[in-house]
């Protein structure tokens, strides 16, 4: 039922330079693979098969990415590499890529309005590509949250407990808990002081919207480091309607930070020897 999942990819990812002078955070690779691609992987996992990617200025190569390049397919063709590209090929047949550019970085909430062209009047996803998901062996984040979805339909965010010490990186909710891990939220504070947080659980990048809330980001006024964010415009629509914050099941890794994407690498890497 929820066929669109938009990827916000167009911010600078200052904490990867120079790594990300002239390549686009989301391509950086956990084992052979870009971020991004295990994104558009947990989208489709989720059912969903229109791709809305808000890029930016330097992040052509996001769209080459989902894109055939013939002189490669050329070259490998027959040979025992062949192999390494049918995933990406899949995943292009599979799904439409479809792209708009944020001209300015005015921040998550306007890089989200920015796919209203793309999504039109229907609920959709979001996923940050380099917050990395993983449940082993069970549904991905997005497969949860579209279950939840349908039993609630209103706006869901992800979240995650993290140590109080860490809750001014992130959104933070609190809420009256309805369902093992499931929030009616009634508060959501963009990066709390510590002593401010009205709880340790973080909002994390998968989120699932409908869309009403582009009427109500237009009329959110910069925030938090005079950006537009997507938890005021969350919080405005919790106290027009309903709000749901549900603790997921698997492990995430902040792919955006230098610890985050060392410690995913490892992980993918251990995985995969014992796969082997
Ligand atoms: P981040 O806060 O991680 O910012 O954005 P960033 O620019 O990517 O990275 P740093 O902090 O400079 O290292 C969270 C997500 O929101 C997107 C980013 O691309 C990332 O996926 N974003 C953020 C936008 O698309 N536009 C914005 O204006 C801000």
């Amino acid at each position: 039922m929820i066929k669109k999942c938009l990827f916000p990819a167009a911010g600078y990812g200052t904490r990867f330079l120079p790594a990300t002078k002239a390549m686009p955070k989301e391509m950086l690779p956990v084992m052979a693979k870009p971020l991004i691609q295990y994104g558009v992987e947990e989208a489709v996992e989720a059912g969903m098969d229109i791709m809305a990617i808000i890029t930016g200025r330097g992040k052509r190569a996001i769209e080459d990415h989902f894109d055939i390049s013939y002189e490669l397919e050329h070259q490998i063709k027959g040979s025992s590499k062949e192999y390494m590209l049918k995933e990406i090929r899949d995943l292009i047949n599979r799904c439409t890529f479809t792209y708009t550019r944020q001209i300015e970085m005015r921040g998550l909430g306007d890089a989200i309005y920015k796919g209203k062209v793309l999504i039109g009047d229907e609920p959709f996803a979001v996923l940050l590509a380099d917050d990395l998901c993983t449940h082993d062996g069970g549904d991905g984040v997005l497969s949860q949250m579209v279950k939840v979805y349908e039993k609630y339909r209103c706006s869901i965010v992800a979240v995650q407990e993290v140590p109080m010490e860490h809750v001014g990186k992130y959104g933070v909710i609190a809420g009256k808990e309805i369902d093992d891990g499931l929030y009616m939220v009634d508060t959501m504070v963009e990066k709390p002081e510590p002593d401010e947080a009205p709880s340790n659980l973080a909002i994390i990048g998968r989120y699932i919207l409908t869309p009403d809330i582009f009427g109500l980001i237009e009329k959110t006024e910069p925030g938090k480091g005079g950006e537009i964010q997507i938890t005021d415009a969350l919080m405005a629509q919790a106290k027009e309607g309903m709000v749901m914050a549900y603790k997921f099941k698997g492990k995430r890794f902040d792919c955006g930070s230098i610890d985050g994407f060392v410690e995913a690498t490892n992980y993918f890497y251990e995985k995969g020897k014992k796969e082997s």
